[in-house]
């Protein structure tokens, strides 16, 4: 993991602790897999604004201009230091996910796709939201959905990390689901939808 990443999962845990919902990390829309070591707390901070540019959250950006860049370092150091890391959350790359696996047959997003299973409009999400909260409340939900899928798509559908992620962050982002639109889903879930 490069030290920009390392920093990016640590800002995202600082938010949390930082009580501000849901941040997605620094560097997420670029990319983030490059080796780039020089990234000051500056560009992090500057890197989660853009993130948040085009979508009203309403995150007070302002709150961290009293951290300094020292103290930030060192708290983001004790973070790393701690071991445990979120990986950078995008909600574009999850949208995708979203129909690309499936979950849409089943999981309404502003008034797209199917309603056997709950709906997942952002705007009805806990907020703040908690990702684990997310993944456990799927883990309850497996044996109907996994039968089901079973049924429908012949498989179980399959997701790593990263990818559960990237979803738990657009299912959380109302900017984002404002942009679907039923032309999205791939055609051969389209006849699945009842
Ligand atoms: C074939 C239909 C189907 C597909 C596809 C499907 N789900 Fe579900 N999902 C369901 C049903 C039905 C439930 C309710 C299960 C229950 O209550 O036992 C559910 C429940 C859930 C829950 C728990 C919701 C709650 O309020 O407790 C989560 C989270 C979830 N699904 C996420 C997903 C994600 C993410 C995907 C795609 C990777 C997905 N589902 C794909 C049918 C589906």
């Amino acid at each position: 993991m490069s030290t920009k990443e390392l920093y990016t999962a640590a800002a995202f845990t600082v938010a949390l602790f930082l009580g501000a919902s849901v941040v997605l990390a620094a560097g997420a829309h670029s990319g983030g897999h490059e080796d780039d070591d020089d990234h000051s707390t500056d560009d992090m901070l500057e890197g989660m604004r853009e993130l948040h540019a085009d979508h009203d959250h309403g995150h007070d950006f302002a709150a961290m201009d009293h951290i300094s860049e020292d103290d930030m370092h060192r708290t983001l150091d004790f973070l790393v230091d701690v071991g445990l890391v979120v990986p950078n959350m995008d909600s574009q790359r999850g949208a995708e996910l979203f129909f690309e696996k499936g979950c849409i047959v089943c999981h309404v997003v502003n008034g797209v796709g199917g309603e056997i299973g709950p709906s997942f409009n952002a705007a009805d999400m806990p907020h703040p939201m908690n990702a684990f909260e997310f993944a456990a409340r799927m883990w309850r939900g497996a044996p109907a959905m996994v039968a089901m899928q079973e049924d429908l798509f012949g498989e179980m559908i399959q997701l790593d990390g990263q990818q559960l992620a990237d979803i738990v962050a657009f299912v959380h982002d109302e900017g984002a689901q404002s942009e679907v639109s039923a032309d999205q889903i791939p055609a051969n879930f389209r006849d699945l939808i009842p």
